[in-house]
């Protein structure tokens, strides 16, 4: 829907037949007239949505190079009362959750905040910073090499499907600065910090940004787990640039 000079029918008219979320990126003229539309009642959509549409603060141009632009997400949600709408971009911490609960949007939606930090969800509840240790961190890349691999199986093809994801998902874990460590909170989702060495071998090995340091980690607990699995030989992994 980015870029392209969609037209407001066709956007609502898909998210009218789909249960699913649909996320119109941010390409302010078009999000705004489908909006305007469908406040004056110019197209037949009578069935809500089941699911509110996330708006995301930045077009694809930009990819994640600036900051989310909630000030215009504010403005749709508040034309496309009484239509709920979620905002979506940036969120990192429960202040960044709070304040852009405050922008008049029915919800939000979190992507890169909980692939760097899945512990957010109980800091938004608990309205706290978490200075979560090496090994409390460690345990939750346990709970995800145990589900998947009761979810893949632990034959080869398994054991390899856990591990790709698990690598993918250790390039975002890496981002994360430990709290005990940081001169200003909460962290922005946009910092990168220089290297920097943790409390303990392990937080200074999920703070590395090298692919080698992440297959340490993983292999680690991909080991315990699926020791009847062929593990000789290893994926090529290309990180991504979320
Ligand atoms: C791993 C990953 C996969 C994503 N895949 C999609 C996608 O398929 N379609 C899409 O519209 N946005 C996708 N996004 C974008 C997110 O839905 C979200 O709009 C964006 O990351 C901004 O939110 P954030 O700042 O909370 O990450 C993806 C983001 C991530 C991190």
């Amino acid at each position: 829907m980015v870029g392209r000079e969609a037209k407001p029918r066709s956007v609502l008219q898909r998210s009218k037949r789909c249960p699913t979320a649909q996320q119109p990126r941010r390409g302010w003229e078009t999000v705004l007239n489908v909006l305007r539309y469908r406040s004056r009642g110019k197209i037949p959509n009578q069935t809500p949505c089941r699911v509110p549409p996330p708006l995301h603060g930045r077009c694809r141009e930009q990819r994640y190079t600036r900051g989310a632009d909630w000030d215009s997400i504010a403005e749709c949600a508040k034309i496309a009362s009484p239509m709920p709408l979620f905002g979506n971009g940036d969120i990192l911490s429960y202040e960044d959750a709070d304040r852009a609960m405050q922008m008049g949007v029915s919800g939000i939606m979190i992507a890169r905040g909980a692939l760097i930090k899945p512990w957010l969800f109980t800091e938004m509840k608990e309205q706290r910073h978490w200075d979560i240790s090496s090994s409390e961190r460690f345990d939750i890349l346990k709970d995800f090499t145990n589900y998947g691999l009761e979810h893949w199986g632990s034959d080869t093809q398994g054991v390899e499907k856990t591990r790709k994801f698990l690598l993918e998902w250790l390039s975002f874990l890496c981002r994360y600065i430990p709290v005990g460590l940081l001169e200003h909170l909460p962290q922005k989702i946009n910092e990168r910090p220089p290297y920097y060495v943790g409390r303990d071998y392990l937080e200074t090995l999920m703070a590395s940004q090298n692919v080698d340091d992440w297959i340490r980690i993983r292999s680690s607990r991909a080991r315990c787990k699926a020791r009847r699995a062929d593990l000789s030989h290893d994926t090529l992994f290309i990180p991504g640039q979320s």
